[in-house]
């Protein structure tokens, strides 16, 4: 069985005061959940005030939206794996959508992190996804196949077992449009069986793969139910505390 996934992506977004009042919120809303995994990802800006507002709270972890492979050094502007470890940081979004259009990662840069990740013990959240000419084209499968085998080069199962792959159709994400769950279960489906190539059935029924794209408190349900759905990565929705809520409480099996 798969643990349920459901991360907060805050993006550029929520000054130290709204981060601490959002996870004040958000506890009383959801207690000390354990069914399901809820991962806060915000600004390195905020990471530490969300700490301290989990206070002894362990079943919401932290994540970071980027990272650097190297260690240390003269990277002026960057972030390393083990200054993210340093504020416990748990779990680390790479290869966002946001990142390759905008920011010009390739495959082999989000490898590099990927792997450093790794060496940290950091868990990645590695993201792939189509944009709406390659859908239109027919070119979904091909693109993502490129992107996991670039994206995961060099890994051993048990790394790929503790990494989680997010798929996020270009095309759906901060536009209102979601995939339906059918699109989304076959690009699921597609990516698992992408995944027992790469390495073995067994580590590719393990790993945990979430959608993101215009997730909403109505369609997140819907969208979890499906067979090869674990989970959840928000952005716009993941701004307020109550939405966020109900997509942590929708992941469960049974609606509530
Ligand atoms: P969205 O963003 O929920 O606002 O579409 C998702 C993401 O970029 O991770």
């Amino acid at each position: 069985m798969r643990k349920k996934i459901v991360a907060a992506n805050w993006k550029m977004n929520m000054t130290q005061a709204e981060s601490a009042a959002f996870v004040k919120s958000l506890l009383l809303d959801l207690g000390d959940i354990t069914d399901i995994e809820v991962v806060i990802v915000p600004p390195f800006t905020a990471i530490a005030k969300v700490m301290e507002a989990l206070g002894p709270s362990q079943n919401i972890k932290l994540g970071a939206q980027n990272m650097h492979w190297e260690q240390n050094g003269a990277f002026t502007g960057e972030i390393s794996a083990a200054l993210l470890r340093d504020l416990f940081v748990r779990y680390v979004v790479l290869g966002h959508s946001e990142r390759r259009t905008l920011f010009g990662e390739t495959d082999e840069i989000v490898n590099r992190k990927v792997r450093a990740a790794h060496e940290a013990m950091l868990r990645p959240i590695v993201c792939i996804g189509e944009t709406l000419e390659q859908r239109d084209k027919g070119n979904v499968e091909k693109i993502l196949s490129i992107q996991l085998r670039g994206s995961l080069a060099g890994l051993s199962e048990k790394e790929l077992h503790e990494t989680v792959i997010a798929y996020e159709p270009v095309w759906a994400i901060g536009t209102g449009r979601n995939a339906t769950p059918e699109q989304a279960q076959e690009a699921h489906a597609f990516i698992r069986h992408t995944l027992a190539k790469i390495s073995d059935e067994t580590t590719a029924e393990r790993v945990r793969i979430q959608y993101g794209g215009s997730v909403k408190p109505d369609n997140a349900h819907e969208l979890m139910s499906q067979p090869d759905i674990d989970g959840a990565l928000v952005g716009g929705a993941s701004l307020d505390p109550r939405s966020f809520a109900q997509i942590v409480k929708a992941a469960r099996e049974e609606e509530l």
